[in-house]
């Protein structure tokens, strides 16, 4: 057997990042190495280099300042952190000259699958007017979400990069994320949606990513690479 990744997760004490953490500590193929708030983020940037992967769900700003260090350590860096400006994600893709780097705004199975499914369905439905609504728990920073961004991105991808899918957001009690796609033409309406049941589904997605990151090379990766749907 393998000798176990050493991580580090970001955002230990989350909602998200807690569950990460909770499911490496019992799985023989993790060494969790740190749990990383606000008060460990400047001692894991200097002692970065002793994890073999590092797994973050933070905030747009640590995000970036832990994908650079990961990127000057060549640690892989794992981030679902969601709400980054194009500034910033440039910046977090700067390390993946350096390192592997897996951004996902979702690292659900079913969330991957329904993005490679609307891309699909938009090629094919080209005069179809697309719609995205999400619906997530009331304590959610960002609207669109990462996932519906990516969700029109995927549209758009599908029509050869010309048209739009508006957005609407509704942020309720504790729902932990839902993603619906119409695809309305004159007289049929075509709907794509996913639920997610439980913050594992993220989770489990990460933890996937890390072990899948760690043995790629430097470049820039997501769940469709992982899944085999690029
Ligand atoms: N890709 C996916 O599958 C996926 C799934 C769920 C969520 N997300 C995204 O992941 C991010 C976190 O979501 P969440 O619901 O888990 O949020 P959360 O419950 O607010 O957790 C965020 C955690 O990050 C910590 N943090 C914030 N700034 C930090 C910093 N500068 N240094 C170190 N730690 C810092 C927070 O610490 P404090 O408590 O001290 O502030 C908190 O523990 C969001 O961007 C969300 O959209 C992605």
């Amino acid at each position: 057997m393998p000798q176990p990744l050493k991580i580090a997760v970001c955002g230990a004490s989350g909602r998200t990042g807690s569950r990460v953490a909770a499911l490496a500590a019992v799985d023989p193929r993790f060494h969790l190495l740190a749990r990383v708030g606000r008060a460990q983020a400047s001692a894991l940037e200097d002692e970065v280099g002793a994890c073999g992967a590092v797994i973050d769900f933070t905030a747009p700003e640590s995000c970036v300042r832990f994908a650079a260090a990961c990127g000057r350590a060549k640690v892989p860096f794992v981030s679902g952190t969601t709400g980054l400006t194009q500034v910033q994600r440039a910046q977090v893709a700067a390390a993946s000259r350096k390192t592997a780097v897996f951004m996902a705004p979702n690292f659900s199975r079913g969330v991957t699958m329904l993005l490679h499914l609307a891309g699909v369905a938009a090629r094919h439905l080209p005069e179809y007017d697309a719609a995205i609504v999400e619906t997530h728990h009331k304590a959610k920073k960002d609207a669109p979400s990462g996932t519906a961004l990516r969700l029109a991105q995927a549209v758009a991808d599908g029509r050869g990069g010309d048209g739009s899918a508006p957005t609407s957001s509704l942020r309720i009690g504790g729902v932990v994320g839902d993603h619906r796609l119409a695809l309305a033409g004159p007289f049929d309406l075509l709907t794509l949606s996913h639920s997610a049941q439980s913050r594992d589904a993220f989770a489990l997605g990460a933890l996937e990513a890390a072990l899948w990151a760690a043995r790629k090379r430097p470049g820039l990766y997501d769940m469709l690479d992982l899944m085999g749907l690029r």
